[in-house]
């Protein structure tokens, strides 16, 4: 998983018929259309001939190092080519398989690639009615293993497999408000079969990193919307939308974006505690980026640019976590490489600020953002002045401070009162 660690920063890409009608992925069940209107839907894409290359370009210039793209949604359309059923790109308008050009695209790029793979799919009448229709079950579970296997061997290297909502037929899905559920009596890793599944993906992609959302907990998991780590040492990744609304497809207008800062924030919030960030978008109906999400991301690009090395192949470190104080609780969020800190800031104090609670001495002091360097001077209470700041920010994005420690710095604990004193050793 080292590539992975090191690459913090992905792009999530959802992505498909549906985005035609821009009301999100899940429109089939939330608006529930019946199987031939949602058919036409497929019949009228047609994805632009430069989509894949629009989308692998955005992700470099917003600096992510992997896409993650949705190969299926839950609406059980296939991006790509398929033997189990018509209901895929190239045998509907489209007439080409994306994912073929998607990988390609990507991989001309040096970016990681990952797919995503919904397990529920909603055509499926055994899927709402499983009572009804038992002979169907099996079948769900076959088309799956057969669809991932063509996913793992019709485009060559596949870096990530990112399943998703691991639920058995007659469960509540995403969308599915109103819907009496009638479950079947076993966990979603045993009717899906996830392990032999996965233990297939990994015979024929040895290399691949697998989430958490086939029922089994294999290399990553996978928060959604916030930021919180897995337990002690699980690889984790936060996937979140640039919009407000329950939706990860394209929507044309929302009025809650994020902003680039806000973007920047929850990467670095992500990252400092260990964490990867997948950032999604949903581009319209011909596979273009929306100009509302390019303008984010490529201010997110350009402060990368800048300051990726507060950010790629960085460690949490040990100076703090504080949950108790929120994220910022030093101007700003702290990442670590070996006896290097960066100081990305959330609040700008001009002038001057000040390090404390963090052992050993600091060595030198620059500001990433301009290259200029600082000064620093030792204050009492075991704190140090970083001093020659421009009393305005250099720029409208948060500026990183660069801190060479004597060694890998910690947190320094105080006790007592002496501290009053400016006597705290
Ligand atoms: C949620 C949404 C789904 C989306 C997924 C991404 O589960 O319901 O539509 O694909 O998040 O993680």
């Amino acid at each position: 998983m080292a590539w992975w660690h090191d690459a913090k920063f992905g792009m999530f890409v959802h992505w498909g018929c549906y985005s035609l009608l821009g009301r999100g992925e899940q429109v089939m069940l939330r608006d529930m259309m019946p199987l031939d209107e949602y058919g036409r839907l497929a019949c009228d894409f047609r994805p632009a001939a430069d989509w894949a290359d629009r989308v692998a370009d955005q992700a470099v210039r917003a600096g992510a190092r992997y896409i993650v793209l949705t190969a299926r949604h839950h609406d059980g359309y296939c991006l790509f080519k398929t033997a189990t059923h018509h209901f895929n790109a190239p045998q509907t308008g489209p007439g080409r398989d994306l994912i073929a050009e998607y990988v390609a695209a990507a991989r001309a790029r040096g970016l990681r690639v990952g797919l995503y793979y919904s397990l529920i799919n909603w055509r499926w009448r055994g899927f709402w009615n499983p009572a009804g229709y038992p002979d169907e079950l099996p079948r769900i579970v076959e088309e799956i293993h057969t669809q991932v296997r063509e996913l793992m061997t019709q485009y060559g290297r596949i870096d990530i497999l990112y399943y998703d909502t691991p639920l058995v037929p007659g469960a509540h899905t995403p969308g599915s408000s109103g819907y009496a559920a009638c479950p079947l009596d076993q966990t979603p890793a045993a009717f899906y079969r996830s392990a032999e599944l996965n233990r297939a993906v990994r015979a024929l992609q040895p290399d691949i990193l697998i989430n958490d959302r086939s029922g089994v907990p294999e290399d990553f998991g996978t928060p959604e919307q916030r930021i919180t780590p897995e337990r002690e040492g699980r690889a984790w990744e936060t996937c979140m939308t640039l919009n407000d609304a329950p939706n990860w497809a394209n929507i044309p207008y929302s009025f809650a974006d994020k902003t680039a800062g806000q973007v920047i924030r929850n990467l670095m919030d992500a990252v400092r505690q260990g964490g990867n960030f997948l950032f999604n978008i949903g581009p319209d109906a011909r596979g273009h980026v929306a100009a509302r999400d390019r303008a984010v991301l490529d201010r997110v690009g350009r402060w990368l640019q800048a300051h990726g090395e507060a950010v790629y192949g960085t460690r949490p470190g040990g100076i703090y976590r504080l949950p108790e104080q929120g994220p910022c609780y030093h101007y700003g969020m702290f990442t670590c490489r070996g006896s290097t800190a960066y100081l990305t800031l959330f609040y700008y104090p001009g002038d001057y600020l000040v390090i404390s609670k963090v052992e050993p001495a600091v060595r030198r002091a620059e500001l990433l953002t301009t290259g200029a360097r600082l000064t620093v001077e030792p204050l009492s209470n075991f704190r140090w002045k970083i001093g020659g700041l421009p009393s305005a920010p250099p720029d409208d994005l948060p500026p990183v401070l660069k801190l060479e420690f004597e060694a890998p710095p910690r947190r320094h604990g105080f006790s007592g009162d002496a501290w009053l004193d400016g006597r705290a050793p």
